[in-house]
């Protein structure tokens, strides 16, 4: 928490002094001291430049430089002295680098604006964010694709409506998660292009008349280029809102895997067992076995989503060019931030220690008929029409309904009632593995298949 202070930076205009309980309420100090290190990378890159077009002397530089090195010592070492009366991190860096280094400090905001520098500090901070969020997604999908190859001939129900529909592998299933994991990465990679344009230099809004050097700033920065318009570069936080939707994206995929693995680990489907170190029990209950990381991961999507929502509410209706209301930004930002790194560190940590109880797995795929499909197409491949066929197997699942039977264990003769064009060769398709190995075109789910498209992943992944 930071403390109160006096010598406020910006307040000659003001006759009065703000009133105690507004200084609290408008400072953001308190949750944007965490871009620190951003705000001073941004000045550093600023007074080099000032000094370059005769701004700042030499001198002045090599102080600046030197003070601002002292600063986020002093801040990693958890002993800078926020105060509150310099509002925001940006006035408490600046306004200890003037008492660190004196006049030469009073000099660094020339040319720029908070506006500007705010909206920097914000760019390179979801960089680097955008960044650690990458490597875990890396990490996750690695775990995913070394379980999908231990389990790629591993039979499971596939579902619709959540009924038994067709058998396909857990291999392919799983799979199925790191494509959606592929597409999260891509919504990060194209947002970042937006996220990497530098807003430093359009001052507070119209831009300033110092003849500033935008594109050594931006080189220095490692941004790809100077933004285009001023009013637009201090005011728009679309490049935010995108970041927190691509997020809510990957925390919605993160839900549906939750869910399955909730479903899952249920003694009503027991198809796999978390380990008890991603697990808690009851405190009243002696037997229960919580999966609580999947859980708590399902409800965590539901903020992320929120703040997606909060922060397109902000922006709306705003005239240009910066308002005060963009302060409200942060919270969302940073806490996305957050939940995806640690819920993905969750799952990425989780997922290699999942054991497939097979046996089960098996068992529930052959019940409801999953092979009822392969029998239609059975009869396809025979000459029958689609909807001949669909008809006769309708009556071969109605008699297994009644008699208690998958479709494997009636007889020959009992089927060739509904149809002399079956065969004994029928029940090569009618087991399980029989009809997820006859999926073997891209995309489908045959064992072969699975393993191939494990080793195109890997190498994309690792490319
Ligand atoms: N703390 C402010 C924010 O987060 C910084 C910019 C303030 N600019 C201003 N003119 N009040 O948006």
């Amino acid at each position: 928490m930071a403390t109160v202070n006096t010598d406020k930076l910006s307040s000659a205009r003001f006759a009065q002094a703000t009133d105690a309980f507004v200084e609290i309420f408008t400072a953001s100090v308190d949750f944007d001291q965490r871009m620190a290190m951003q705000d001073i990378e941004g000045s550093l890159a600023h007074a080099k430049m000032l000094c370059k077009i005769g701004i700042l002397t030499e001198t002045e530089r090599e102080e600046i430089i030197s003070g601002l090195g002292t600063i986020a010592k002093e801040i990693e070492q958890g002993e800078f002295n926020w105060s509150i009366q310099q509002e925001d991190v940006h006035m408490n860096i600046e306004a200890r680098l003037t008492e660190l280094i004196g006049i030469a400090g009073k000099k660094l905001h020339t040319g720029r604006s908070r506006n500007d520098q705010v909206a920097t500090d914000i760019r390179l901070y979801l960089r680097q964010e955008i960044d650690n969020i990458n490597s875990q997604l890396s990490r996750l999908q690695h775990a995913i694709l070394d379980l999908a190859e231990k389990e790629a001939d591993t039979i499971m129900p596939g579902f619709t409506h959540l009924q038994v529909a067709q058998p396909v592998t857990f291999g392919h299933h799983l799979m199925a998660w790191f494509e959606m994991l592929c597409r999260d990465k891509e919504r990060l990679h194209d947002c970042c292009k937006r996220i990497n344009i530098m807003p430093l230099g359009a001052a507070a809004l119209a831009g300033t008349s110092y003849p500033i050097d935008r594109l050594m700033t931006a080189e220095l920065l490692g941004f790809s280029r100077p933004s285009n318009n001023s009013l637009d570069s201090v005011s728009d936080r679309d490049f935010a809102i995108e970041f927190t939707a691509a997020g809510s994206l990957i925390m919605m995929h993160l839900s549906r895997f939750s869910e399955e693995l909730v479903i899952w680990a249920s003694a009503q489907f027991d198809f796999i067992d978390i380990p008890d170190a991603f697990c808690t029990g009851s405190s009243i209950m002696p037997q229960k076995k919580n999966p609580d990381v999947p859980e708590l991961i399902r409800g965590k999507s539901g903020r992320v989503t929120g703040h997606l929502v909060s922060l397109l509410m902000l922006m709306k209706g705003q005239p240009l060019a910066y308002n005060k209301d963009n302060q409200e930004d942060k919270e969302p930002l940073f806490d996305t931030a957050d939940t995806l790194i640690n819920s993905l560190r969750a799952f990425a940590d989780m997922v290699p220690h999942l054991t497939a109880k097979k046996d089960n797995m098996y068992k529930a795929a052959k019940q409801g008929f999953a092979t009822a499909t392969d029998l239609a197409d059975y009869l396809v491949r025979k000459g029958m029409a689609f909807r001949d066929a669909h008809e006769v197997v309708g009556l071969a699942v109605r008699l297994g309904v009644d008699s208690k039977r998958d479709l494997s264990e009636i007889s020959l003769e009992e089927l060739q009632q509904f149809s002399t064009e079956i065969t004994a060769d029928v029940f090569d398709i009618l087991k399980l593995e029989g009809s997820v190995a006859a999926r073997k075109h891209i995309g489908g789910t045959a064992p072969d298949t699975v393993r191939k498209a494990i080793v195109a992943a890997r190498i994309a992944l690792n490319s």
